[in-house]
């Protein structure tokens, strides 16, 4: 028998979290095996980002629509694959030479990625593994430990509070499904707090409470408040993260940062100072983009004085490109990285960022963005790539649930909870130094 080749690869328009338009593609194989995935957008999205493609015309979706990218398979992708097998390193490198431009602007990252990531679910399925086990390759899959969104600010959440997300780790779960109960017991707790306050409780882009609270150390005081209404301990069972998204706080002409909710307008040496208050003051054990993008002399300045006590995750810093996570790395700037696919546009890409950061002793944090759709992937490539952790965002929206929920038939799948990182990954064994 031969190895199935592709048949066909068919793109439509549907529709993400946010009801903005996004790319599915559907790959069917000469064995008649049909496979699908769809791609997620952002909303804080860093500069450096790969580009997606968007109609730009006005009478639809306000110009967001994605006719072009569906165009882009059906015109370019979908005939230069037919014929060949689906061989991830192969498809992508072909993807990448019919675009031709540095940021994947011709074809555009979000045609790109559809077709890269229908490409993985067709190796896994011609394979006869689940896609997890297939991105694992000959490495040991991990049930990544969750670190989830409580309370939005920043530009998910209109701007209540400057910092865009307010996380909690469940650092002392034993095992993933037992990691996600803690989280959803904390973010109705949560709930139920600011109700009795008389503060909203409607959601935010990615599920979390948009709260309208004086401060940061405010959101910080009642997120403490609910994981002990859960019947947990703040700083041992559960921890606290933050991303603060510092790009979009920052004006590049002057380069200062503008903190709305602190009433002051402060530098990169006071942010850190402010930050590290934080961090002095809460179980704060994570902070991404803690500043602005291309601030690299900023960033080795807070990782040399936080990075011994925090993870410090480079989202927008490194927006999952392999040439600026080795700036990074000779610079000393962040300890982690924030991984997301559509950031960079292809799986194999994607796939050489985590094991770059794993052999650089970067940690790698597996992310969602806050526009998502239906398609669990991201679980499957949190437990393939030995993430280490994992960001959805809240528990709740069944954009986020899809994955969580694939996180749990994945853990069932693995039988038992020998594959968990647990707090480990956040390089603390010991309880007592949370
Ligand atoms: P985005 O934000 O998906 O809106 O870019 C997510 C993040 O900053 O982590
Ligand atoms: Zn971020």
């Amino acid at each position: 028998m031969t190895d199935p080749v592709i048949a066909n690869v068919h793109a439509r328009e549907i529709l993400d979290s946010r009801g903005r338009p996004t790319v599915e593609a559907d790959l069917t194989l000469s064995d008649g095996t049909r496979v699908s995935a769809s791609v997620p957008s952002g909303a804080s999205k860093g500069r450096h980002e790969a580009v997606e493609l968007r109609d730009g015309d006005a009478a639809r979706y306000g110009g967001l629509g994605v006719r072009r990218a569906v165009a882009s398979i059906a015109d370019r992708i979908a005939p230069a694959l037919r014929g060949r097998p689906p061989v991830q390193a192969e498809i992508d490198a072909l993807l990448l030479e019919l675009d031709g431009t540095p940021d994947k602007s011709a074809l555009g990252a979000n045609a790109i990625l559809a077709v890269s990531l229908a490409t993985a679910r067709a190796a896994a399925a011609v394979a006869g593994v689940p896609l997890w086990r297939h991105l694992a390759g000959a490495g040991a899959p991990v049930l990544p430990l969750p670190m989830v969104n409580m309370i939005s600010g920043g530009l998910h959440a209109g701007r209540q509070l400057d910092f865009q997300d307010f996380l909690i780790i469940p650092a002392g779960a034993p095992t993933y499904g037992e990691a996600l109960h803690q989280c959803v017991a904390v973010y109705g707790a949560l709930g139920e707090l600011l109700a009795r306050r008389g503060l909203t409780t409607l959601k935010a882009d990615e599920g979390g409470y948009g709260p309208p609270l004086a401060s940061h150390a405010a959101a910080l005081d009642v997120l403490v408040e609910a994981i002990d209404r859960a019947g947990l301990t703040p700083g041992q069972d559960v921890v606290l993260a933050l991303d603060v998204a510092a790009s979009h706080l920052h004006d590049a002409e002057t380069g200062t940062y503008r903190l709305a909710s602190e009433g002051r307008v402060c530098d990169a040496a006071e942010l850190t100072g402010l930050l590290e208050e934080l961090v002095d003051r809460y179980p704060i054990v994570s902070i991404e983009d803690p500043l602005a993008e291309d601030d690299w002399d900023g960033w080795a300045h807070l990782t040399a004085r936080l990075g011994g006590r925090i993870q410090v995750i480079g989202d927008d810093l490194f927006a999952t490109n392999l040439a600026r996570v080795e700036r990074g790395l000779k610079a000393g700037a962040a300890n982690a990285v924030l991984v997301k696919m559509n950031q960079i546009g292809t799986i194999s890409e994607t796939l050489a960022v985590v094991e770059r950061a794993r052999e650089a002793g970067l940690r790698t944090v597996i992310s969602a963005r806050s526009g998502e759709t239906e398609d669990p992937a991201l679980a499957d490539l949190a437990v393939g790539a030995a993430g280490g952790q994992i960001k959805i965002g809240s528990v709740a929206q069944s954009e986020r649930l899809a994955k969580y929920n694939q996180l749990l038939r994945i853990e069932e799948q693995l039988g038992g909870d020998g594959a968990f990182a647990g707090r480990s990954v956040l390089g603390h064994d010991n309880p007592e130094s949370l």
